[in-house]
């Protein structure tokens, strides 16, 4: 016996669900990058990379506080219900924008380190025993691999191969990140 699962079914109402997540990603960083510099009060200009790594980390956190805000409002009001649909390329989606969002960082803070980047990325900054300075980068490690963790695993096929009782347990891990 074997699964005969193709990689991704679509359809009209996929297609344009995913075209207005598209869009509204497309937006949010456009709008972020032209107009966050008017809110900035230091002296120097942010550079380009900073704003650009700033606005897909902030995309991804609010892609991931909306998406953890779905069930909930659809169980208020069924209006939200058609959110639900699809709301794994949602997920999806979130984890690529993170990942963009890490690109920048590693070709900005860590790319011309003397050890390999995911050494430096790891080392660089060990403060673990101060508030002030503490290593954030470690929370935003464990996030992504949250996301790639739950974005590789989304198809029909691990829901299946998983039995829905262990992938719903694994994808509750969207909590903690
Ligand atoms: C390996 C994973 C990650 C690393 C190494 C990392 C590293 C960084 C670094 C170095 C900055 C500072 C950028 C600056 O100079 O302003 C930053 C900012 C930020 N990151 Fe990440 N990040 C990671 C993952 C994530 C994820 C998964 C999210 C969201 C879900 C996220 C959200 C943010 C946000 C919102 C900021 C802007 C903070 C601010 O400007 O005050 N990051 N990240």
């Amino acid at each position: 016996m074997s699964d005969a699962y193709r990689p991704v079914l679509w359809n009209r109402v996929k297609y344009i669900y995913d075209a207005v997540l598209i869009c509204v990603v497309v937006i949010y960083i456009l709008m972020f990058l032209k107009f966050s510099p008017q809110f900035h009060d230091v002296t120097r200009t942010v550079e380009v990379s900073i704003l650009r790594m700033r606005a897909f980390g902030s995309c991804a956190y609010l892609m991931l506080t909306f998406i953890l805000c779905i069930g909930p409002l659809a169980r208020i009001d069924r209006r939200f219900a058609p959110l639900l649909y699809n709301r794994r390329h949602f997920g999806v989606l979130t984890c690529i924008v993170a990942g963009i969002h890490l690109n920048y960082v590693i070709n900005w803070y860590y790319v011309f380190t003397l050890v390999d980047t995911d050494v430096a990325l790891l080392t660089s900054n060990v403060s673990f025993g101060q508030a002030l300075g503490f290593p954030f980068e470690v929370f935003g490690m464990f996030t992504l691999l949250i996301l790639v963790i739950l974005a590789v695993t989304s198809h029909d096929f691990w829901l299946s191969f998983l039995t829905p009782r262990v992938w719903k347990t694994l994808h509750m891990g969207i909590y903690f990140a």
